[in-house]
């Protein structure tokens, strides 16, 4: 699967790929990763790819000739190509967006800076528009980061053992329930003495109390929904 980044700063994404999972899946040919700078598609004398926005407002937009032409230039470069931007002005990307774009074959994520992209590139070449959340970054790159190992991590063979996809947070509206590692006591702080026992039903049992546990406390809408889905299957 490829992603290509079109961002005016490279240098803010390449490093996320440079260790770890990503990395790794990078030299196994699992995923690629390219830039495009939308500054080299400019035809202004000074490679000027912002503007004081039309009508007023606070700020600099991205102009439209660079961004069309850069992302005119991938789409006849690959017609299944899947483009999606990146702004707060927009439905909020979840865990079933990662698993739905991790059977596309190339996706381009499309990163805002300054006060945002003009909004004619986004009408003529948005498949989607996702927002990470209710605050405002400085830019779009992170957002694309985030956007792009979250679906990474659900292509074929990024992750070692596919069994950690089955049983994670947002697979179910519960939250996942705690883990621990060795040691057993570390300081006088105890792993629950059911993980240790091997009575895998009993185990399940307690983890599906501490899950709903924990969904009470920090997502109590999602354990309503849980509560009203199963209530629907009996
Ligand atoms: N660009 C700036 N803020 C953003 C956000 N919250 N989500 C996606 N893109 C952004």
């Amino acid at each position: 699967m490829k992603f290509t980044f079109v961002t005016l700063f490279k240098n803010l994404i390449d490093g996320y790929f440079q260790d770890s999972i990503l990395k790794r899946a990078i030299e196994s040919s699992i995923i690629e990763v390219g830039y495009l700078n939308p500054r080299d598609f400019s035809n202004s004398r000074h490679k000027k790819v912002d503007d004081a926005a039309v009508g007023g407002g606070a700020g600099m937009v991205m102009n439209p000739q660079p961004l069309f032409e850069a992302l005119n230039y991938l789409k006849t470069s690959d017609q299944d190509i899947h483009i999606v931007f990146l702004t707060p002005v927009a439905k909020q990307f979840n865990q079933k967006d990662a698993k739905r774009l991790a059977k596309k074959k190339h996706i381009a994520f499309v990163s805002g800076r300054y006060e945002g992209i003009d909004e004619r590139v986004v009408e003529k070449y948005a498949d989607e528009v996702f927002s990470i959340g209710d605050y405002i970054l400085t830019g779009g790159e992170l957002a694309s980061l985030v956007v792009c190992d979250a679906v990474s991590r659900n292509v074929n063979g990024v992750l070692g053992n596919s069994d950690s996809l089955m049983i994670e947070s947002f697979e179910s509206e519960l939250l996942e329930a705690p883990s621990f590692s060795k040691p057993q006591n570390y300081e006088n702080n105890y792993v629950p003495s059911e993980y240790l026992k091997g009575n895998h039903s009993k185990i399940r049992l307690l983890k599906l109390a501490l899950s709903e546990g924990k969904t009470k406390f920090f997502r109590p809408e999602q354990l309503l929904k849980h509560k009203t889905r199963k209530s629907y299957e009996k």
